[in-house]
C-alpha cells in the first residue's frame, strides 16, 4: 500500500497513509512528500493543496520514533534537513495549502501543520510537541515556526513540556482557524479551498510571498517587500478587473487561476 496518496485536482489532497502507525513521518514518506510537492509547484491546474492523515485517530503522530531510534547523528540531520526541505516547500508554494487535522498532531505532525497556510482542526485533533519526553527537541521547524504563531510562552509551554493541547485550545491559542466536528473536517475543509480557489490565483500568491516575508524578513525588509508586491499587483489583470467590477457592482471574473 502506497504510504503517501495524491489526488490530484484544482483542489489536490495528500493524505499520509500510514494509519497503523499513526501516520508517523518515516524518512521514505518524507522523500515522496518532497517528490510529490516538486511537481504540485508546477502544475498550474491546481489553486488549493490540502494535507490530511488516514484513518480516523491521527493526522500525522510526528516522525517515526522506531525509525529515529535507528539513526546516528549524521542520519538525525539528514531527517532534520529533509524535513525542513518538505516544511519550507509547503511554504514557499504559489497556492494556498490547508492541513485538515483529523487527531493527533504531534511533533513533526504540528510541524507539518505549521507550515501550511490554513488550519482546519477536527473536534478530535491534538495538538503538541512532545519530542522533549524522548530527549529529543522539535526537528521540522517547530522551534521556529510555533514561537512565531503562538508566542513565545505558550511555544516555550508547549516544547519545554511536552505536554499537548486539545482542538479548542489550539483555536483559542490561534493555532487553528477553525474547529468542526469529525465527520464534517474534509467538506469544510474542501469548502474552504474552494472560496480560495475562486479568488485571484495572482494576488493570493502575491499575499502568501508577503505573509512569508513577515517570518524570513525584519519587519523594515518586510514593509519594503510589500511595497513591491503591491505595486505588483498594479500591472496584473486581476486588478483591472477586480477594482473595475467593483464600480460596476458587479463579481469579478479572474483572469489569473
Ligand atoms: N512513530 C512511530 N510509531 C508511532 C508513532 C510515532 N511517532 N506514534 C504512534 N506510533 C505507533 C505506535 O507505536 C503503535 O504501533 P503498534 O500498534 O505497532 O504498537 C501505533 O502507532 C498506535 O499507537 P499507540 O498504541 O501508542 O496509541 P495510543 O492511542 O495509546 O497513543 C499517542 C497515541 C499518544 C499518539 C502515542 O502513540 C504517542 O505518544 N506517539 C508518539 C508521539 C510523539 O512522540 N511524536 C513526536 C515524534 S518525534 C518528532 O516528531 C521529531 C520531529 O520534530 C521531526
Amino acid at each position: 500500500m502506497e504510504e503517501l496518496l495524491f489526488d490530484k485536482g484544482e483542489i489536490a489532497t495528500m493524505t499520509v497513509n500510514r494509519p497503523k502507525a499513526l501516520n508517523a513521518l518515516n524518512p521514505a514518506v518524507v522523500q515522496e512528500m518532497a517528490k510529490v510537492l516538486r511537481d504540485v509547484r508546477h502544475d498550474r491546474s491546481i489553486r488549493v493543496l490540502i494535507v490530511t492523515g488516514a484513518g480516523d485517530r491521527a493526522f500525522i503522530a510526528g516522525a517515526d520514533i522506531a525509525a529515529m531510534a535507528q539513526m546516528s547523528v549524521v542520519d538525525g540531520m539528514e531527517f532534520c534537513r529533509l524535513g525542513h526541505r518538505v516544511a519550507a516547500t509547503f511554504e514557499d508554494l504559489p497556492i494556498p495549502v490547508i492541513a485538515a487535522v483529523n487527531g493527533f498532531a504531534l511533533g513533526g505532525g504540528t510541524e507539518v501543520a505549521l507550515a501550511c497556510d490554513l488550519i482546519v482542526a477536527s473536534e478530535k485533533a491534538r495538538f503538541g510537541q512532545p519530542e522533549i519526553n524522548l530527549g529529543l527537541i522539535p526537528g521540522f521547524g517547530g522551534t521556529q515556526r510555533l514561537p512565531h504563531r503562538i508566542g513565545q510562552a505558550r511555544a516555550r509551554e508547549l516544547i519545554m513540556t511536552g505536554d499537548m493541547i486539545d482542538a479548542k485550545t489550539a483555536y483559542e491559542w490561534g493555532l487553528a482557524n477553525k474547529v468542526v466536528a469529525p465527520e464534517q473536517l474534509m467538506a469544510e475543509a474542501r469548502a474552504l479551498a474552494e472560496k480560495l480557489a475562486s479568488k485571484s490565483g495572482f494576488a493570493l500568491r502575491q499575499a502568501k510571498a508577503a505573509l512569508r516575508a513577515s517570518f524570513t524578513m525584519t519587519e523594515s525588509e518586510g514593509l519594503l517587500y510589500e511595497q513591491s508586491a503591491f505595486g505588483l499587483t498594479f500591472g496584473s489583470a486581476d486588478k483591472a478587473e477586480g477594482t473595475q467590477a467593483f464600480v460596476e457592482k458587479r463579481a469579478p471574473k479572474w483572469l489569473h487561476r
